[in-house]
């Protein structure tokens, strides 16, 4: 079985440089790889003020954060980050053609033993994994934004994924200090975003034909049902944007799985995304 020393992450965004980060803190060397080197910086000054935060609240020693941010390094050249990487992880955005031609596109230049795992939130990696030549090494690791914090990790398995692969996928995952779950049908929303999504169209429901308040309705998801956050904070924390997208990907792969509300397509329309625009739900 493959020991994983050096991951590479595609992708610096929210969870591109969240899951570098969380990789360099549990002793990986790590490579990320964006398009753009503004792209790299910003991650990289992201990463700094989140270990600074953990330092600040006693979760890390001042004393490691020099040496956490030694393992990471930025390319802009995929060839580059693929060099001695055991498992790259993928967090570019949510196109399947996208994905595709990024990963058929590593598949040329990857050594053929690398495991190649995509941090998709909502689409098929049966289908993301045909455009390589190691479907057996092809696998999802789900990661929750932000993944500094979260301590849930979906892990989902394609049709053609081995058995070693989901091992490796869920040492991997748990030599983060984080905890896996195990996805075993590769269904649209996988576990989390297959009752997340659809409740939050049940919320817009409610308040559009209902008539319940959106204090009322997330104060009760937030105090009476348990939610860190509630549904409507919890949308515009997530972006509107992500989760229209995620909806019509879902009811691609299932048009019953949720009962689309006019209410998320309306704002995501008007560019109202949540916290990223300023504007979402509230
Ligand atoms: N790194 C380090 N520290 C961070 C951080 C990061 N990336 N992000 C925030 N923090 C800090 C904050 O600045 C804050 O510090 P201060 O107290 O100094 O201000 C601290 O962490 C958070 O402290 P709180 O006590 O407010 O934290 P909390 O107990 O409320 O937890 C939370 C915060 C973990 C985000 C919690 O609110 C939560 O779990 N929310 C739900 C998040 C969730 O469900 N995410 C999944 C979204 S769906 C998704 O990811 C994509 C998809 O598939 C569609």
């Amino acid at each position: 079985m493959v020991r994983i020393k050096k991951v590479s992450v595609l992708g610096s965004g929210v969870m591109g440089h969240g899951i570098a980060q969380i990789s360099a803190m549990a002793g990986y060397h790590v490579t990320i790889r964006d398009i753009d080197q503004a792209f790299l910086d910003k991650a990289m000054d992201k990463i700094k003020w989140s270990l600074s935060k953990m330092v600040e609240k006693g979760k890390i020693a001042s004393s490691d954060m020099q040496s956490i941010l030694s393992r990471i390094t930025t390319t802009v050249s995929l060839k580059d980050a693929v060099v001695d990487a055991d498992l790259i992880i993928e967090a570019i955005p949510e196109d399947m053609r996208l994905k595709k031609d990024t990963f058929s596109e590593l598949d040329r230049l990857a050594d053929p033993r690398t495991i190649f795992a995509s941090n998709t939130s909502t689409l098929p990696i049966t289908e993301i994994a045909t455009a390589t030549s190691r479907e057996d090494r092809f696998i999802g690791i789900h990661f929750f934004n932000p993944p500094q914090l979260m301590q849930l990790v979906e892990v989902i398995p394609g049709a053609k994924t081995s058995k070693d692969t989901v091992s490796i996928a869920l040492e991997y995952v748990k030599s983060l200090s984080k905890e896996p779950i195990l996805c075993r049908k590769d269904v649209a929303g996988f576990i989390v975003n297959r009752i997340f999504i659809p409740l939050v169209h049940e919320a817009a429901w409610e308040m559009l034909e209902d008539k319940a308040s959106m204090r009322a309705i997330d104060a009760a998801f937030k105090f009476k049902l348990g939610f860190p956050m509630g549904i409507f904070e919890l949308a515009d924390y997530t972006g509107l944007d992500v989760i229209y997208k995620a909806s019509k990907e879902m009811l691609a792969r299932d048009s019953k799985v949720l009962n689309p509300c006019p209410l998320i397509e309306d704002l995501y329309s008007k560019g109202f995304y949540g916290q990223k625009t300023g504007k979402g739900v509230l």
